[in-house]
């Protein structure tokens, strides 16, 4: 994606420096474009702990690479093995909901164990990092070449007039590698040259919707209005969406859907009023062992601070606000369970399929 004339993508190593891997803080956008430093598996997990780093694939590309500069530092041990383990273990720990992480950790350390010697290892370790980058920016690019499909066939009814898109969170090119998840087909789109116009939830109470999205939208040209969360069943049902695509954090092989917390009622809205809602989400957002989305998907608590206290800039500085009474406790589950009957398709890289076991399996038989 460009910034300001720039190429970026959400995660790097930096040219001449081994061991460096850069991102950008996505905690301090959209008011500072701050690239960090990261050169420790204590940063990889800081980093996706305090989502500076956000969205399951980008968080499954960080963990790829946190898991190389594990192998670098094990190397410096003379416990290589337990050392892989532990860094693993303390990465998969940062966030449960998005399958992603434990996908690449386990990945690495499926791939660092066929190494003959510690220097085959790291290097192994390497690739894969840089393999997991580049298969899941390539899969987000397909899913916009599938996903295009979709938004042409809701654009024939519109006869010109914008195709009014709806979705929560961010699960743009900062929640990736590249291109994003669901909005990925919506960049398509646009550069095809169709009329298009997002609405984009805030997303409470991290607000990705309204720091990121808004963002990232707003750098491409791609018009869009912020709302908040609990705008879309009254566009709904005033026919201002004509489609609802969202992104996934963890699917289960039945096509139940775990995403940002919001996403399920945002899909019974969609429901009620017969818009298409759609899941756009790379192989690598599928958990293969799970059925029932409700029961088994593990729903990660984020501290009750981020309910309580906002931050946004208010005269050139980034300033953090209690909104509720001090002592109100509050809770934040961050994601929720959309079930697969709520769902009309999901967009992957292969295709687009129905939610449903069969759907996906005609997809992706094998698992
Ligand atoms: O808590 P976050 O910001 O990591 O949650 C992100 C989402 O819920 C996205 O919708 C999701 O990761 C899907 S797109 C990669």
């Amino acid at each position: 994606m460009r910034i300001q004339g720039q190429d970026y993508r959400t995660i790097w190593e930096k040219a001449g420096s081994p061991g460096l891997v850069q991102i950008i803080d996505q905690s301090r956008l959209p008011h500072e474009f701050i690239i960090e430093d990261l050169t420790t598996v204590r940063d990889f997990a800081r980093a996706i702990r305090d989502m500076h780093v956000r969205g399951a694939i980008l968080i499954g590309a960080a963990a790829g690479y946190g898991m190389y500069i594990a192998a670098r530092e094990a190397a410096k041990t003379n416990y290589f093995n337990d050392y892989i383990r532990k860094a693993g273990e303390a990465l998969k720990s940062t966030r449960p909901t998005a399958v992603n992480l434990a996908w690449a950790v386990e990945k690495q350390i499926k791939i660092i164990q066929t190494g003959n010697t510690i220097d085959e290892k790291i290097l192994l370790a390497g690739e894969t990092a840089r393999a997991i980058a580049r298969e899941e920016e390539s899969a987000c690019q397909q899913i916009g070449e599938h996903g295009l499909r979709l938004i042409r066939e809701c654009g024939r009814a519109k006869k010109g007039k914008a195709i009014n898109i709806l979705t929560h969170c961010n699960a743009g090119w900062l929640a990736c590698v590249d291109y994003g998840t669901a909005t990925a087909p919506i960049y398509e789109a646009f550069n095809q040259g169709l009329n298009l116009h997002v609405w984009v939830d805030e997303t409470r109470p991290w607000n990705q919707g309204a720091r990121l999205t808004a963002w990232e939208l707003g750098q491409h040209g791609v018009p869009h209005t912020v709302i908040a969360d609990n705008t879309g069943g009254h566009l709904m049902q005033h026919d201002m969406v004509d489609m609802v695509i969202v992104g996934s954090d963890r699917t289960t092989r039945r096509g139940d859907v775990a995403n940002k917390i919001g996403t399920y009622l945002k899909a019974l809205a969609a429901r009620d009023n017969h818009i298409p809602f759609y899941v756009a989400l790379p192989s690598s957002s599928f958990d293969w062992q799970l059925s029932d989305g409700l029961k088994e998907i593990p729903i990660e608590e984020r501290t009750s601070e981020e309910v309580k206290y906002i931050s946004g800039q208010c005269e050139g500085k980034i300033k953090r606000v209690l909104l509720t009474p001090p002592d109100s406790p509050a809770v934040n589950y961050a994601f929720d369970v959309t079930p697969a009957r709520l769902i009309t398709g999901l967009i992957t890289e292969r295709g687009v399929c129905e939610a449903s076991e069969a759907g996906i399996a005609a997809l992706f038989p094998g698992h």
